[in-house]
């Protein structure tokens, strides 16, 4: 059986794109199902806290604290990433005139969120713009460091840009902002299951990510890491019982976050499996299956770029498995391209059956398109795409 055998996507399509809603595997699907026909076979048993539920939330909360190294007390379950950064940035102590630092990298829902809590405090949202082409992480920090003020509270933070497949340098902007007693929120949507993950050495304040995307669980499913000390102050987007419920054996923040109203837990509950499926592709574990991932975009990259003879945007040491090609003007403009730009994802699938998002960075105008590699991805895929990007702009 060859890898992408274990996925069932649309043999038609070559589906570049892991990178927007993940791809779940057979087998975890499988699980999935088992676990809904043993819930709908005796639905108290399984969905009530106090019966079958928390010991088997609790087995998938020592799978994530292995996988990102920190201890399972820490770690609450959302539902996707936004939900988590809406959950802190929600309970955030937010006050007239303090300041919110985003990215113009960040994802548009997140810093929507941010905006959102900001408003309704008086509070302002500040933007760092981080160029893209960047030479270096040097480019991050000094796109950051010029926007804080006195009044920064909050950094929010991607760990892997959605639109750019960029690794931000989290540590530094962790180290800088504790000098300055400024908290930091990092998204982590895409992390997990594309680079290893240390939240015990990284020491995050707040820490979410997503299990449906590159550890390929079921959808919908992720995780909110807070530090000890600050989890009375964070409370989940959903207040339910937890709020008033015994705590003398459990903390208030796993309480509440571990019953948000009546929900499907499975995808949650399939996590366990997903995560031994990916361990076990490679002979050396995810450890292999990570760089083989990076070695297959950073390939991929280069010969996009070289189809469209434009240069690399990033280093490559920046990248996971996830990359974005900007779209020069040279491309966009040649022989009465600038349509077919605008049109291009819709294009590559319809007419060619390449699946991969195609969009405008911010306000610039720049257009880019986005690769991701995952296990199944091969480089005929690539290739081909190439190809038709060489044929679409010459
Ligand atoms: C950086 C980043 N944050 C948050 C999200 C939101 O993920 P979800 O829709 O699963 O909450 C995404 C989705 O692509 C993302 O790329």
């Amino acid at each position: 059986m060859q890898i992408r055998d274990h996925w069932q996507l649309n043999p038609d399509i070559d589906f570049l794109n892991h990178g927007s809603f993940g791809a779940c595997p057979r087998i975890v699907l499988q699980k999935q199902q088992e676990l809904l026909t043993e819930l709908e076979q005796d639905p108290i048993k399984f969905l009530a806290p106090e019966r079958d539920l928390l010991p088997k939330l609790d087995q998938v909360r020592q799978t994530i604290a292995g996988l990102v190294k920190a201890p399972a007390s820490d770690i609450a379950f959302v539902r996707n990433a936004t939900d988590g950064v809406n959950a802190v940035l929600g309970s955030f102590p937010l006050k007239q005139n303090d300041e919110i630092l985003i990215t113009n990298h960040g994802y548009n829902a997140c810093n929507n969120a941010a905006r959102h809590v900001a408003e309704k405090a008086g509070a302002k949202v500040v933007v760092a713009d981080i160029p893209f082409p960047l030479t270096s992480e040097t480019d991050v920090m000094v796109a950051i460091e010029n926007k804080i003020t006195s009044r920064t509270r909050l950094i929010l933070i991607d760990h892997v840009t959605s639109p750019t497949g960029l690794i931000l340098p989290v540590e530094q902007v962790i180290s800088l902002a504790r000098t300055k007693n400024i908290r930091v929120l990092v998204d982590g949507a895409h992390a997990p299951g594309m680079i290893p993950l240390n939240l015990t050495a990284l020491a995050p304040d707040y820490y979410t990510a997503n299990h449906h995307k590159w550890l390929c669980g079921p959808k919908t499913s992720g995780f909110l890491f807070v530090q000890p000390e600050l989890q009375t102050q964070v409370r989940p987007n959903v207040i339910s019982h937890g709020a008033n419920q015994d705590c003398s054996n459990r903390s208030r923040f796993l309480t509440e976050f571990d019953w948000i109203g009546t929900y499907d837990p499975t995808p949650l509950l399939t996590l366990p499996t997903a995560v031994a499926f990916l361990e076990t592709l490679y002979p050396a574990g995810l450890s292999q299956l990570y760089q083989r991932n990076h070695e297959s975009v950073v390939r991929a990259r280069q010969v996009i770029c070289d189809a469209l003879q434009t240069d690399v945007p990033c280093n490559s040491e920046m990248l996971g498995s996830m990359a974005s090609v900007p779209l020069h003007a040279k491309t966009s403009r040649s022989a009465g391209h600038t349509l077919a730009t605008a049109t291009l994802q819709r294009t590559l699938y319809q007419e060619h059956g390449l699946e991969l998002p195609v969009f405008q960075l911010w306000d610039s105008g720049q257009w880019c398109l986005r690769i991701s590699m995952h296990a199944y991805n091969q480089a005929c895929q690539f290739e081909r795409l190439a190809c038709v990007l060489n044929h679409l702009t010459n």
